[in-house]
């Protein structure tokens, strides 16, 4: 069984409503969405082009568009509309109006057994 790391970011009022803004945790920079719908999204900041910077970018209709060349990207799944592309995403939740990341143990060097 997986075991869950927990990471505080802060508080969700943080990151203004359509927007994102990009955490470093454990040296990943990881882009954090607040949708319009207020619903958190988490993925790898680092677009899979040219390494755009995607908490830079639009988001709408459930997808970020890379500022650099407009990929776009599904903000569930980290799926590209380009073949081949895709983003790493990151389970991610509110918790009394604080934001909680669930980072997988490779990103801590942690080993699972
Ligand atoms: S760097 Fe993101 S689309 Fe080119």
């Amino acid at each position: 069984m997986r075991t869950p790391y927990l990471v505080n970011l802060g508080k969700v009022g943080d990151i203004p409503l359509g927007q994102g803004i990009c955490y470093i945790v454990k040296g990943t920079e990881i882009a954090v969405f607040r949708s319009r719908e207020k619903k958190l999204f988490a993925v790898e900041n680092k677009c899979p082009h040219r390494q755009g910077p995607l908490s830079e970018g639009v988001i709408g209709s459930g997808k970020v568009i890379c500022p650099l060349h407009g990929h776009k990207f599904d903000l569930t799944t980290g799926q590209g509309t380009e073949k081949g592309e895709c983003v790493r995403t990151f389970e991610i939740w509110e918790e009394r109006g604080e934001i909680v990341l669930n980072i997988p143990g490779d990103l801590l060097n942690i080993k699972e057994e």
